[in-house]
C-alpha cells in the first residue's frame, strides 16, 4: 500500500523567482527560510513521486477549452515557459502511471477530468519546485485546477477531488507527496495589484490551523473576489486539504509581500 508521504501548500507567485530580491530582507527571508524548510520535510519523507496541484496561467489551456481539472500524463514535463522567471528551462520526468490510475479512480468516483500527455511547466510549478525540490529528480504528476475562468469548480468539489487522490494514493505502491501552490490574496496585473489583503489572509490560514480546517469550504466567492481574483487559487489548498481527509495545516510563514505583489504563505499539513 502506498502513503501520502507529505503534503504541504504555498504561494507561488513569479516575483518570488524574477524579482526575489525587491522584497524587504525579513519577508523575503521569512518566506524562503519557510520554503526551505518545506524542501527538507519533503526529502526526509522519502517520495517516490510528487503531485503538483495548481492552476495554468494560460500557457496550456484557454477559454477556448478550459477544464475544470486536467491531469498530466506526460512522460515527462518542459519548463518552464517564462524565460523571464530567470531560472533555467529543462525536464521533469513525470509519473503516467499513477496519472492513468488517478484518472481512472476520478472517472470512478463521478469525476470526470481531462487529461494532457502534453502539459508544458509555467510558474505555478516551477517557482515552487525551485525552492522545495530544484534537483527537479523526482517524477511528478501536475493536477491543473480551472482558478482562472469563471465557472470553475466550488472549494467543496475540489476537496472531494482531493479525497480521490489520497484514495488513489493509499492503492498505489509508490510513497506520494501532494503540493498545493497558489494564493493568498493578489490581482496580478489589475489596477488594484498593489492592494493585498491580509485580513483574508489572516483568516483563512487561521481556519486551516483550527481543529476545522474545512470550514475554509464554505468561504463566499463573493470574499474571494474582495481579496482580488488570486484569491481563486486556494481551490489547490482545498485539493490538498481533502488528500489528507481534512487535516489541520500549520503556518509556517505568511507575509503581505507587496513586492511580489503577493500574500504569500507557506504552510504544512500535519
Ligand atoms: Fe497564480
Amino acid at each position: 500500500m502506498g502513503d501520502l508521504a507529505f503534503a504541504a501548500a504555498m504561494s507561488h507567485a513569479p516575483g518570488i523567482a524574477a524579482f526575489t530580491d525587491k522584497a524587504p530582507e525579513q519577508q523575503r527571508r521569512g518566506f524562503l527560510d519557510a520554503a526551505a524548510a518545506v524542501g527538507a520535510l519533503l526529502d526526509a519523507s522519502k517520495p517516490d513521486a510528487i503531485v503538483f496541484v495548481a492552476p495554468d496561467h494560460f500557457t496550456n489551456f484557454f477559454v477556448d477549452r478550459m477544464p475544470a481539472f486536467c491531469v498530466g500524463i506526460n512522460d515527462d514535463y518542459e519548463g518552464p515557459v517564462e524565460k523571464w522567471l530567470g531560472m533555467p528551462k529543462g525536464r521533469v520526468p513525470g509519473a503516467p502511471d499513477l496519472a492513468a490510475h488517478l484518472l481512472e479512480a476520478a472517472m470512478d468516483s463521478g469525476f470526470d477530468p481531462a487529461f494532457s500527455r502534453g502539459l508544458k511547466l509555467e510558474h505555478s510549478v516551477m517557482v515552487p519546485m525551485s525552492l522545495i525540490r530544484p534537483q527537479r529528480d523526482i517524477p511528478i504528476v501536475w493536477i491543473m485546477v480551472n482558478c482562472q475562468v469563471a465557472p470553475m469548480p466550488s472549494l467543496r468539489r475540489c476537496y472531494e477531488f482531493g479525497r480521490v487522490l489520497r484514495k488513489t494514493i493509499g492503492l498505489r505502491p509508490e510513497r506520494v507527496a501532494v503540493i498545493a501552490t497558489g494564493g493568498l490574496s493578489h490581482a496580478p496585473g489589475a489596477a488594484e495589484a498593489n492592494r493585498l489583503d491580509p485580513e483574508f489572509d489572516r483568516e483563512f490560514l487561521a481556519m486551516l490551523a483550527s481543529e476545522t480546517p474545512t470550514s475554509m469550504l464554505d468561504i463566499p466567492l463573493s470574499r474571494l473576489d474582495q481579496a482580488g481574483f488570486g484569491s481563486w487559487e486556494i481551490r489547490p489548498w482545498a485539493v490538498v486539504l481533502g488528500a489528507t481527509e481534512g487535516r489541520p495545516a500549520q503556518t509556517l510563514s505568511y507575509a503581505p509581500i507587496e513586492a511580489w505583489q503577493t500574500g504569500c504563505a507557506v504552510s504544512v499539513f500535519s
